[in-house]
């Protein structure tokens, strides 16, 4: 539930946040990325937002590297031969008109009613570069979701399943779950997701927790075996790429940053550490 004073009204306004650090990411001269669209979809709700969160105005670095390094997980899966790319609670996001993609791949995106109908509306006249679906689901509603996944399991041959910045806000048995249903269509052979550790689920409630708990967007997930914990549902993980490392070699944070992004680190458990990685998990 929203409630007063909070930026966070609902869960779908953390799409508007991350489409305006898009949106700034692409209007730097050394751009990452440039997401032409960022701007228009973050509207002036995004960019409000954002000034009433200034912890991340300090942590741009996390949502530029995680663009890019789900950028970098799908343009492999593409040219490795994945025909399907299922975009789980897309948000506001625009890959499907600024990536390089093959005109006859098929982009799924799916996300809340409300957020779709919005981003139809911004985006009518624009033209995706490959096949695009919306689909308007609430992944939360188990049976639709199965439903879902079944129906696009049968019409791909390698789907590569993508959450970006959604499963931080489920909690570990929804997470589980989630994964179990991902896990059934044969056709669905890899996912690419964020994971958070402990300790950085901890940094970030302690920091964000007030105004994200408010807006119905509490964060809830991060597991002590970090990608190991969907092993368990039959996703292994087959690559994980660290976000600090990333940043660092990307230039995005502070020498002292950079400095503790040469410490080693572990693919795995993370203990109190504060970590994120991108992973790409695959079935057997
Ligand atoms: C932080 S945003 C991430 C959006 C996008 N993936 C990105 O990286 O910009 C979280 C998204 O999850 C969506 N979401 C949260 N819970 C959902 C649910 N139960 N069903 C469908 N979408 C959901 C929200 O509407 C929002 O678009």
């Amino acid at each position: 539930m929203s409630q007063a004073g909070s930026p966070i009204h609902n869960i779908s306004d953390t799409a508007r946040w991350a489409a305006f650090y898009r949106a700034k990411e692409s209007e730097r001269p050394d751009a990452i990325f440039r997401d032409r669209l960022a701007l228009r979809l973050a509207g002036e709700r995004g960019q409000q937002i954002a000034a009433t969160m200034p912890f991340f105005e300090h942590h741009a670095w996390t949502w530029v590297t995680r663009t890019f390094l789900f950028d970098q997980f799908i343009a492999e899966q593409v040219a490795q031969g994945a025909d399907m790319v299922i975009n789980l609670a897309a948000g506001l996001d625009a890959r499907p008109y600024r990536m390089a993609l093959p005109p006859s791949l098929r982009w799924v995106e799916v996300d809340l009613p409300e957020l779709l109908a919005y981003k139809d509306e911004v985006l009518a006249g624009e033209k995706p570069v490959c096949e695009l679906e919306r689909i308007r689901l609430d992944l939360a509603n188990a049976s639709a979701r199965r439903e879902l996944f079944d129906r696009l399991g049968q019409n791909a041959r390698k789907a590569l399943i993508v959450t970006e910045g959604l499963i931080g806000y489920f909690s570990p048995d929804e997470v589980a779950s989630l994964a179990q249903d991902l896990a059934r269509p044969p056709s669905f052979q890899r996912w690419a997701t964020d994971v958070a550790s402990p300790g950085l689920l901890a940094m970030l409630q302690k920091n964000l927790g007030g105004p994200l708990g408010q807006g119905g967007a509490a964060l809830k997930f991060g597991p002590e075996d970090g990608p190991g914990f969907f092993a368990r549902f039959g996703w292994t993980a087959i690559d994980v790429r660290s976000m600090l490392k990333t940043a660092a070699r990307l230039k995005r944070v502070s020498t002292f940053m950079r400095l503790m992004a040469l410490l080693p680190e572990s693919k795995g458990r993370q203990g109190r550490r504060p970590w994120a990685g991108i992973c790409l998990l695959a079935k057997p």
